[in-house]
């Protein structure tokens, strides 16, 4: 086993089954308190497309909008909601979430990931009591805008949190609570907008814009009582408080093989002064940064926020009524919160790649029959006026398998996968790449699908195929598996593994002075 400073042969592939440990109960309950940190992304999602389709807020403020609508005789399906001012206030939040993931990496890396989250949920409050009282468009849009920082934060830091924090072997396993409680905050902001859709007075909609105030409280009040990570503690120089939190979240005396391990990857970090420049040009991180950067890309073009966002506008393009459509919509959610169970369940044991795999072909299952169905009854021109019940019922089961296939696959792995594969120095970085990523990709689904839709027709459902056959092939032939590897251990998957492992030979060089460090790679 390695000890301090060089001699970190312990990194280099000894058995995992290395470190002592039983999970206790304080490890529990503060990975479930920092896995709340998914429930303001959740709510976020879930809440806009369904105030968006409220009469009297588009009214409000989106009155040009309102009167097309209203004035819209038109029977095609396909271009009935396609409207770009609307998808920008959907989308605005997530523009900013990508600005704000980068500042994050700062924070997470000098103050801990703690702070980060602290301070995510207090930004994230104020934007949610903003909106609750907008009177002017413009508050509107700044509350989105502290909304898309609070989510930028918290989605940076609490994956890492959470991966850092648990034991190596239930990784999996209390990761995927963040992506549960992103569902879970999907499905509880669709209920909301069902039942405050039917306030009498309209101004059901501040309440569904203002109660996102309380997933933020939340995360306050549990960031205020967590600890921060043992790895974050080693990196900040605070090394006697990671070694007693250690023994504290492991449930045993001897920690010294984890401990040493942190601190030799800490030890290697020093030696990466220019972290962002070492990301992009060290040959020895390209596997992770590809990954950071395909893994969301992929997550997004599958195309579940087409769901997400847009499940009720969806419904009602194939014939379903408006409450029928927001009903569909908490059905989705529902299937969505229970299929994510699947993998807390079986992240750790059957692995990352059984589930990526299974789960990219049964999307595949269904989107094409989505794409069929559709096709067969609508055409390319959408002319359509009456569609059957056993039409629109079938619709929603093959929407519903294709919510689960993703729900246990791309939604909890898009981001277990980054946020355990990053070496310590590239942590944070790497980080918030991910996310910038994946909040890029998800702004353009959400801004450009009503225009596809109306161009592409049924066809879109084939174009989000095609990616998910790439990203199928991609996970089959580039993705090594990670299940069971202790974080600070996972350079060696790259090493073993057929393709990555020509990255893995040139040395890391320090960017001032070229030096040589082998030891990193
Ligand atoms: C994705 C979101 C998506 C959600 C659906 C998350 O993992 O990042 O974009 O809306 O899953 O459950």
């Amino acid at each position: 086993m390695g000890g301090v400073g060089f001699a970190i042969s312990g990194r280099r592939g000894d058995d995992p089954t290395q470190y002592p440990g039983k999970l206790t109960w304080y490890v529990v309950m503060t990975l479930m308190a920092a896995a709340m940190g998914g429930l303001i992304f959740g709510y976020d999602i879930g809440i806009s497309g369904g105030v968006t389709s409220m009469a009297p807020f588009l009214e409000k403020f989106f009155p040009s909008v309102y009167h097309n609508q209203m004035d819209d005789t038109s029977t095609n399906q396909y271009c009935k909601f396609d409207s770009q001012i609307l998808t920008l206030f959907t989308s605005s939040l997530y523009l900013a979430a990508l600005v704000a993931s980068f500042f994050a990496s700062t924070m997470t890396k000098k103050f801990g990931r703690r702070k980060s989250m602290m301070f995510g949920g207090l930004i994230f409050l104020v934007g949610a009591i903003i909106n609750a009282a907008a009177v002017h468009i413009s508050m509107l849009i700044i509350g989105r805008v502290l909304l898309g920082i609070g989510v930028g934060f918290a989605n940076q830091s609490v994956p890492l949190y959470l991966s850092e924090m648990s034991p190596y072997n239930y990784r999996g396993t209390f990761n995927v609570c963040f992506q549960l409680m992103i569902t879970i905050g999907i499905l509880v902001a669709n209920l909301f907008n069902y039942f405050f859709a039917k306030i009498e007075g309209g101004w059901g909609w501040r309440l569904s814009l203002g109660l996102a105030g309380v997933p933020a409280i939340i995360i306050i009040i549990s960031s205020f009582f967590l600890s921060d990570t043992p790895n974050s503690l080693v990196d900040r120089g605070r090394e006697e408080e990671a070694k007693t939190l250690l023994k504290r979240i492991r449930g045993v005396e001897n920690i010294d093989a984890e401990f040493n391990d942190i601190l030799a990857a800490r030890n290697d970090a020093r030696l990466v002064q220019n972290t962002w420049q070492n990301i992009f040009r060290s040959r020895c991180y390209r596997p992770q940064l590809v990954m950071s950067i395909l893994i969301p890309f992929f997550q997004q073009l599958t195309g579940i926020n087409v769901i997400m966002f847009y499940a009720p506008v969806l419904f009602k393009t194939i014939g379903f009524r408006s409450d029928a459509s927001l009903m569909s919509a908490v059905i989705t959610g529902v299937i969505n919160v229970l299929a994510t169970c699947v993998s807390i369940g079986f992240a750790d044991r059957w692995g990352r790649r059984t589930l990526f795999l299974e789960g990219g072909v049964q999307m595949l299952i269904f989107q094409i029959a989505v794409a069929a169905l559709i096709g067969a009854k609508f055409g390319v021109t959408g002319d359509v006026t009456e569609l059957p019940k056993w039409f629109a019922i079938l619709v929603v089961i093959c929407i519903c398998f294709y919510v689960a296939g993703f729900a246990w696959s791309w939604g909890p792995l898009g981001w277990l996968y980054p946020s355990e594969i990053f070496s310590l120095e590239i942590r944070s970085a790497g980080q918030s790449v991910n996310v910038a990523v994946n909040m890029f990709f998800t702004f353009l689904v959400a801004q450009v699908f009503l225009g596809m839709l109306c161009t592409m027709k049924f066809g879109l459902f084939i174009f989000f195929a095609f990616f998910v056959v790439l990203m199928t092939l991609f996970c089959y032939f580039f993705m090594p598996e990670t299940k069971n590897i202790p974080i600070e251990e996972m350079t060696r998957v790259w090493r073993d593994h057929w393709f990555w492992k020509r990255f893995m030979d040139e040395p890391v060089t320090r960017a001032n002075e070229m030096t040589r460090i082998e030891q990193i790679c």
